[in-house]
């Protein structure tokens, strides 16, 4: 997994895209999160600023995988109910890692590979069970 240099913009690539235009759009809000507190780390912002961004980035979790699930049943997807579990042990391993990573840039790789795992193996998943269906998905804000 790629080190971040945390004067480098952190990007998307190309890996991430699952094809399914409303969660692609949401997993690009992660990006953006991110790229938040690698900037407020450059900044030398406090603690306390930062914790601000660690929250922001749990709650969008929070609502990120509730959309995801929604979206899932919508389409039939069979492995929903595992994917819920994944998606509760991420937020787990996330509140796991805001209190026990010692330094921001370390909690900055965590979240991008906590992020870029589950987004290239467990999201991939989803898509190709949708492509291999056909399934229409351009009806992505409709939940
Ligand atoms: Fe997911």
């Amino acid at each position: 997994m790629a080190t971040i240099d945390i004067n480098k913009e952190i990007i998307w690539d190309p890996k991430f895209e699952t094809g399914i235009q409303r969660i692609d759009l949401e997993h690009k809000i992660f990006l953006e999160l991110f790229n938040s507190y690698r900037i407020a780390i450059i900044q030398k912002k406090n603690q306390f600023e930062l914790n601000k961004i660690i929250n922001v980035i749990e709650k969008y979790a929070e609502f990120h995988f509730t959309s995801e699930e929604a979206f899932m049943a919508q389409v039939n997807y069979p492995g929903i109910e595992n994917h819920q579990h994944l998606h509760f042990d991420l937020l787990e391993k996330l509140n796991i890692a805001k209190h026990k990573v010692d330094n921001s840039i370390e909690f900055l790789q965590f979240a991008y590979e906590w992020f870029a795992h589950h987004t290239t193996h467990e999201d991939r998943s989803i898509s190709t069970f949708v492509n291999k269906n056909n399934i229409q998905t351009n009806y992505q804000l409709n939940i």
